[in-house]
Parts: C-alpha cells; sequence; structure tokens
C-alpha cells in the first residue's frame, strides 16, 4: 500500500522573478533551483523555493496564451499544482483515473543526472491538479528542466518555516461529499473530521481528509447556500471556481516567527483585544504565552491532545483570495473544535474593518 507526502506545490502566477522574490524576501525561503529556456524549458520560467520540508515551485508562462498564461487570467496567482511524492507514480494514476480524476499527464519516467524521475498528473478540484511524482532518492529535483542554482541567501540557521501542515479548499456547493469520496477511493486518504460550522448569518459544511501517514492534510470548505453569502463564496466568486484558499505552513515557534516575518513584510490579520478576554475560558489556562498572543494577534485553540497557535495572513493577491497560515502545534493532532470557526471570524473581522472583504 502507498503512502502520499508532499513533493511541492506549484503556483502559477503573473511573474515568477516577481513571486520568487516575495517569498524570499517575507517569508525567508531561498532559492534552490530555476529553469526556462536556457534549460529547455521553452515557454516558461520555473523557480523552486525551499525553507524547512518546504518545497514551492513559481511558474509563469512566457507567452500570452499557454496553459499558465490562462490560468492567471482566470484566477489570479494562484496554486495550480499540489504534487504528491509516491512510492509507485504508475500505481497512483491508474487508481486515481479509476476513481473519476481525468488524466493530464500520462506517467513518464525521465532520467535526471541524479536518478530517474517518474511523473504524472491528474485533476484534482477545480482547475488544480495533483501531480504524482516517483523519486528514486530524497533529494532529487522534480522536474528536467530545472537546474540547481548556488543562492545567496541560502540561510539555514534562520529557518522558521518547517511542513506544510495542511491546505484549505473552497469548493462550491454541492461538491463536498464526492471529493471526499475521490480523495478516499482514489488517493486512499481518510476523513479525519467534520463540522458544520455557523457564525451570524453564514455556515458551511468542512471535512478534513488525511492521507494514511498523516503527511497530506485537506480541509475542504463548502458553503450552506440556505444561508447569506460569505467568505467561501467570496473566494469562489473572485478566484473562479474551487481552489486553495491557504496553505498552513507549521513552525516550532509561531511568536518568534510572527515576528520576524512582520518585520520583512508578511501582513497579517488582526485580532481584536476582546477574543482574548474569552480564549482562556475556552481553551484553559495560557500562562505567560496569553500576553503574547494577544500582542502578535495570535488565535489559539485545543483538542483531545493537547493546544495549536495559528495566525493567517492578508491575501498578498489583488484578488483576495489565496492567503498563507502559520501554525504551532503543541500537541493538538487535529484543528480543535474553534479553529475553523476562529477562521472565519477573523477573515469576516477583516472584510468588516476594509468594507471590501479582506483584498
Ligand atoms: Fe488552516
Amino acid at each position: 500500500m502507498s503512502d502520499y507526502s508532499i513533493s511541492h506545490v506549484e503556483f502559477y502566477v503573473g511573474d515568477a522573478r516577481q513571486a520568487a522574490y516575495y517569498y524570499r524576501t517575507a517569508f525567508g525561503f531561498r532559492t534552490i533551483a530555476e529553469g526556462g529556456p536556457e534549460t529547455g524549458q521553452k515557454d516558461r520560467r520555473s523557480i523552486l523555493l525551499a525553507q524547512g520540508d518546504i518545497r514551492l515551485l513559481m511558474t509563469s508562462d512566457l507567452t500570452p496564451d499557454g496553459v499558465v498564461a490562462r490560468y492567471v487570467a482566470r484566477h489570479g496567482d494562484g496554486v495550480a499544482n499540489i504534487a504528491l511524492r509516491v512510492q509507485d507514480a504508475e500505481q497512483a494514476f491508474g487508481r486515481a483515473v479509476a476513481q473519476g480524476a481525468a488524466p493530464v499527464a500520462e506517467p513518464c519516467p525521465v532520467e535526471q543526472p541524479d536518478g530517474t524521475v517518474v511523473s504524472a498528473a491528474v485533476t484534482a478540484f477545480g482547475d488544480t491538479v495533483h501531480s504524482f511524482v516517483q523519486y528514486e532518492h530524497d533529494g532529487q529535483l522534480p522536474g528536467p528542466h530545472l537546474r540547481r542554482v548556488e543562492s545567496a541567501d541560502d540561510a539555514p540557521d534562520e529557518q522558521q518555516l518547517h511542513t506544510l501542515d495542511h491546505f484549505a479548499v473552497c469548493l462550491p456547493a454541492g461538491e463536498l461529499a464526492k471529493t471526499v469520496a475521490f480523495y478516499e477511493k482514489g488517493l486512499g486518504f481518510c476523513e479525519a473530521f467534520e463540522e458544520f460550522i455557523e457564525v451570524g448569518d453564514q455556515a458551511m459544511e468542512s471535512k478534513v481528509v488525511r492521507s494514511t501517514s498523516g503527511a497530506v492534510t485537506f480541509t475542504f470548505l463548502e458553503p450552506d447556500v440556505r444561508r447569506k453569502p460569505g467568505q467561501i463564496d467570496a473566494f469562489l466568486d473572485a478566484h473562479g471556481g474551487a481552489g486553495v484558499q491557504h496553505l498552513a505552513f507549521s513552525t516550532s515557534a509561531i511568536a518568534g516567527a510572527v515576528r520576524r516575518l512582520s518585520s520583512q513584510g508578511v501582513e497579517f490579520l488582526h485580532t481584536p483585544a476582546t477574543y482574548y478576554e474569552a480564549v482562556e475560558g475556552r481553551v484553559g489556562p495560557l500562562g505567560g504565552d496569553l500576553d503574547v498572543l494577544r500582542e502578535l494577534c495570535v488565535l489559539a485553540d485545543r483538542d483531545d491532545w493537547g493546544l495549536l497557535y495559528q495566525i493567517f495572513t492578508r491575501s498578498p493577491h489583488a484578488r483576495g483570495t489565496f492567503f498563507l497560515e502559520l501554525i504551532e502545534r503543541r500537541g493538538a493532532q487535529t484543528f480543535g473544535s474553534g479553529n475553523i470557526k476562529g477562521l472565519y471570524e477573523a477573515v469576516e473581522r477583516a472584510q468588516a474593518a476594509s468594507g471590501a472583504g479582506a483584498r
């Protein structure tokens, strides 16, 4: 039985160099590889960034009507491919297609200087796909047209972000059940958690699915159309359909990470002081952490296993769609009952403050 982990996340963006600059400067990533016409990739520029176990690939089109350009025209910058590392790409591809995924790329072995990499791809949700990447050994590059670069900004002692904790995905109403069923049957994931979340006049359904090892987690969100439109509807409208709403980066020291990233230009959502008057009643004593959480606007939650701290960024994109989360787990394995509601309320507060959504 094969299992899945994250190989890398590919963003389709208007300008790969600008996007890479932002993630390097604001979030502390470093460039480890690059591809373009000089490496045989004639119609695209790709820059591979890394920090901890996280690898982000920024790709932009060099033509006006290629696949990447069309994605960006329709959705703006966003996550186009969540590439999953698998033991057998052909088997993973066959299983996903048998369960209803459309093939995007047939399994294809590519000889690279450091060994063979086999890749395939299928549709996932909206215009987002899953690549299945089979490496011969750790540390290989994910594509034949990427070349390693010596990075001047390589500073491993300053890395604050360790893994991709989870992806949150907005789905149009009516797609949640079949999407979860596909991840269970087509990828072998298990449903870990579900919740109906009500905030004011709005409501949404949420289901969490995980790979068997726990290395890959998706939180799927679907609006309840019986209620007033809310932030899920706003994302679907602005993005143009289903897509990744946010990525969560894990950190072992959220306070230090928030301070550093803020100083580097990352904008985090504000949390009102009243939140902290009630938080210990909900999650238990926080000791000296409470003042730090309040100062930095970090949210807290608890599940059966322990605490978690989290904070959300403003969307760095013009459409106000995709954004990022930092999460520090202190024993918590799930999201706690208040986690998703906490996000919802944080975004609602940002929308109320701006009068035009978190854009
Ligand atoms: Fe999240």
